[in-house]
């Protein structure tokens, strides 16, 4: 069977999903293919910070009602080191601006609701197998759904299926360049049924290395400590677990963390990688299949959201007038907001980890930033302006 539709998107994810959304609104067709099942994809779990300008749009979209009521407004973060905390206020440094802790399983399933009730067609469990034709003015995308093979024929198609993409490759090689950084460690991420150990995220550096005390709602906690990345979760018994956080978060004045059961146990890599440029001919990448962050400052599902805006209007003006000035500037325009984003997640990053081999004196410029930071508004701003986030291209 042969589908058509204007937009072909690959990936059910923050991109995609916002995507279809934002192209609907307009008045463009689009049909989303979905490798995985919607319980799949509306269950796992993933970071849970939405910045000041994610907030405004789906404000402005009217798909922030159950955010509002579920979600916490953060004004501020803590950062914990030589037993010390300090916080760092967006209210006081980022104008007032905030950030939304709200899970990115829970933005995406209240995605899903407004498609679907809007009478999108997202096919789940629809493999993408091909590209077909990637030169032309028709691109086709060949897909496996319950053992048949189909093909989907659109004028636009967009690869918003993650790092193992299957439009990406289809750029031709000598066309596209792929920068990456692997980091040596991974974050170790519980989901614990306790109260809130903090009013806000607290990052902490330790001697012997990074945790994150972060928040789901007022009874489930999310918390990360450093790990190496080939660790499995069945070596971490929960005593362990907290043994670990008990040492990482220790402070001068005792603090502990609310303990209670570990629900969830994963292990997330680290690395970041930019794929360049994000459009070919009638071809376009946006969100992880573009790009990766690692995890610290929660990057990637706002980085995601700011490609398909601009992808979003760029098709606008290609349908409504005929014009493809703003396809044409897609790629640059999304990049330079992606450059920002990696190198403030590699700076968090840098700033906040034991690294594997480091010596004593890098442990003292990691610290002397971070008293810097803390002690600066100049530098207070750079990191809560680049926190809070951009306001949406
Ligand atoms: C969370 C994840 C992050 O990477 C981060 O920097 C802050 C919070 C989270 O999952 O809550």
């Amino acid at each position: 069977m042969t589908l058509r539709t204007q937009v072909g998107i690959v990936g059910a994810g923050p991109a995609g999903l916002m995507l279809s959304h934002l192209l609907h609104l307009q008045g463009i067709e689009s049909v989303i293919l979905e490798s995985r099942s919607r319980e799949e994809i509306e269950s796992t779990v993933r970071a849970g910070v939405l910045e000041h300008g994610t907030v405004q749009l789906l404000t402005e979209l009217g798909l922030d009602a159950r955010m509002r009521r579920e979600c916490a407004e953060h004004h501020g973060i803590y950062l914990r080191f030589s037993g010390e905390t300090h916080h760092l206020s967006f209210t006081e440094h980022a104008d007032g601006r905030s950030i939304m802790l709200y899970a990115q399983h829970e933005f995406i399933k209240d995605l899903v609701a407004a498609r679907l009730a809007a009478g999108a067609q997202i096919h789940f469990e629809a493999k993408a197998t091909a590209v077909i034709d990637p030169e032309s003015r028709q691109p086709r995308i060949r897909y496996l759904q319950n053992g048949a093979e189909h093909e989907l024929r659109c004028d636009f198609l967009v690869g918003c299926d993650g790092y193992h993409s299957i439009v990406r490759p289809a750029f031709p090689a000598d066309r596209r360049k792929e920068l990456a950084h692997v980091y040596p460690m991974g974050w170790f991420g519980i989901l614990v049924e306790a109260p809130p150990s903090s009013d806000e995220l607290i990052y902490a550096l330790h001697d012997e290395g990074f945790a994150l005390v972060s928040t789901r709602s007022p009874t489930l906690q999310r918390m990360y400590f450093q790990c190496d990345p080939k660790d499995d979760v069945a070596n971490w018994s929960d005593d362990r677990i907290w043994a670990r956080f008990h040492r990482l978060l220790e402070t001068k004045d005792g603090w502990k963390p609310k303990t209670g059961p570990i629900v969830s146990k994963s292990i997330v890599g680290m690395r970041s990688f930019v794929a360049e440029p994000m459009q070919h001919g009638r071809l376009f990448i946006a969100g992880d299949t573009a790009h990766i962050v690692p995890p610290t400052g929660a990057k990637g599902l706002t980085l995601a959201v700011a490609d398909v805006n601009l992808l979003a209007r760029g098709l606008d003006e290609f349908y409504r007038r005929g014009t493809t000035a703003g396809l044409d500037g897609y790629s640059e325009a999304a990049l330079r907001r992606v450059w920002r984003a990696e190198h403030f997640s590699w700076w968090m990053t840098s700033m906040l980890h034991r690294f594997p081999g480091a010596d004593e004196f890098q442990h003292r410029l990691q610290l002397s930033q971070l008293a810097y930071v803390c002690g600066s508004p100049a530098a207070a701003r750079t990191l809560a302006e680049n926190y809070v986030g951009f306001p949406m291209p």
